[in-house]
């Protein structure tokens, strides 16, 4: 396995402002401090309730919205071709930087809502030609041709070309976006929520797409959601999230059979089985989420956790592996204990 990306200790702060001179007062901690490896070929799916920092995580990772703090480390191909391990920390890198060691386009995102990440007014022959034009070296001919196999690719055909988005239903909106975002030959696809906004009957065909391209493409995916089964269905990791914090890590089928972290028997509690009881033993939590502007000190989950104890409230739990399982990683105090402690509680565990 080799590395893509390498986030270490990434933060994103979003300033509030305040007074009649509008100084920063105080900040929302969408991100606060997340180490995660990703490598060439993973989908790692990303999960939590809304508002934990998921997009907030994709946008870091493509730079949409800069770090406030922590790196990100991108491992090239070629470098891996030779055996070589280095890493370039692009966190603050600039744009003409990037485009030097051809890292423009390389990294893309897909957005929840087709209607409104597709601009109404441009044809779709412009939309799906943006990022080339931006990432340049195309001859008119040549960016026609590179927009016709691009729809082609999503299952589109060139009499699309000269319509706007509002003519297309909602399932090839997202099917022209995903044309778009794989334009520039990129190695890195963050899709955010993809399948969310369209309708049950489409999701699937969706999904379906984007598992076929990543086969086709050799891509790697950062796969945002809240639906559950989607993930264990496209992800071959998953990262649990947890107010702007990673709670949880593991391979997927080991996530499903044996989760650790409180938090994530909580979000498993809400999956339905084919006959319609709750696979996994049921958490309800209770309280709300608390602010990301003001997180809870010590364990950020433990207002809400069944089995806090004191150290809980002080110390923030680091994420550590479990049981020697290297691929495996929760942030809780008493992580050995919590699956014992579950069944006790709350009855069966696992899914
Ligand atoms: N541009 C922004 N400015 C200020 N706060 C933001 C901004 N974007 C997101 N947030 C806040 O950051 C937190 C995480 O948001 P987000 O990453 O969108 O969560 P998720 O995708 O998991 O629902 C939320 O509290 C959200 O309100
Ligand atoms: S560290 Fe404590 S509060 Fe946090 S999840 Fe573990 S047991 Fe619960
Ligand atoms: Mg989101």
């Amino acid at each position: 396995m080799t590395k893509i990306i390498e986030l270490k200790k990434l933060k994103k702060h979003y300033p509030i402002l305040g007074g009649v001179l509008r100084r920063q007062i105080n900040s929302v901690k969408a991100l606060d401090g997340i180490d995660l490896i990703v490598n060439r070929g993973d989908c790692i799916g990303i999960v939590g309730e809304s508002g934990c920092g998921k997009t907030t995580t994709g946008k870091a990772v493509i730079k949409l919205h800069p770090a406030t703090g922590g790196n990100i480390i991108y491992y090239p191909k070629d470098n891996s071709a030779n055996g070589s391990k280095t890493g370039i920390d692009i966190t603050a890198m600039s744009g003409s930087k990037s485009r030097k060691i051809g890292l423009t386009g390389k990294m893309q995102m897909v957005f929840q809502d087709p209607t409104t990440s597709l601009n109404p007014r441009m044809l779709i022959k412009n939309i799906i030609a943006e990022p080339l034009r931006t990432k340049g070296g195309f001859s008119s001919r040549q960016m026609h041709e590179k927009v016709i196999e691009l729809l082609n690719l999503v299952g589109l055909t060139k009499d699309h070309l000269l319509r706007y988005p509002h003519e297309f239903s909602g399932g090839q909106r997202q099917r022209i976006a995903i044309a778009r975002a794989i334009a520039t030959n990129p190695e890195l696809l963050v899709l955010d929520e993809p399948t969310s906004a369209l309708d049950v009957s489409v999701q699937a065909q969706i999904l379906n797409l984007l598992k076929k391209l990543k086969d086709e493409f050799n891509l790697t995916y950062l796969f945002i959601t809240h639906h559950l089964l989607v993930v264990k269905y496209i992800s071959t990791r998953i990262v649990v999230m947890y107010l702007g914090k990673i709670v949880e890590i593991a391979d997927t089928q080991d996530l499903f059979d044996n989760p650790m972290h409180p938090y994530t028997f909580a979000l498993f509690s809400g999956i339905p089985s084919t006959d319609g009881k709750a696979v996994s033993s049921r958490i309800v939590l209770t309280g709300d989420v608390p602010s990301p502007i003001d997180p809870p000190a010590g364990c950020r989950f433990h207002t809400r956790c069944p089995f806090v104890i004191d150290i809980c409230k002080k110390h923030p739990p680091q994420l550590e592996s479990v049981n020697n399982n290297t691929t495996h990683q929760v942030a809780c105090h008493r992580k050995n204990e919590i699956p014992e402690l579950v069944k006790n509680s709350f009855g069966k565990t696992g899914s």
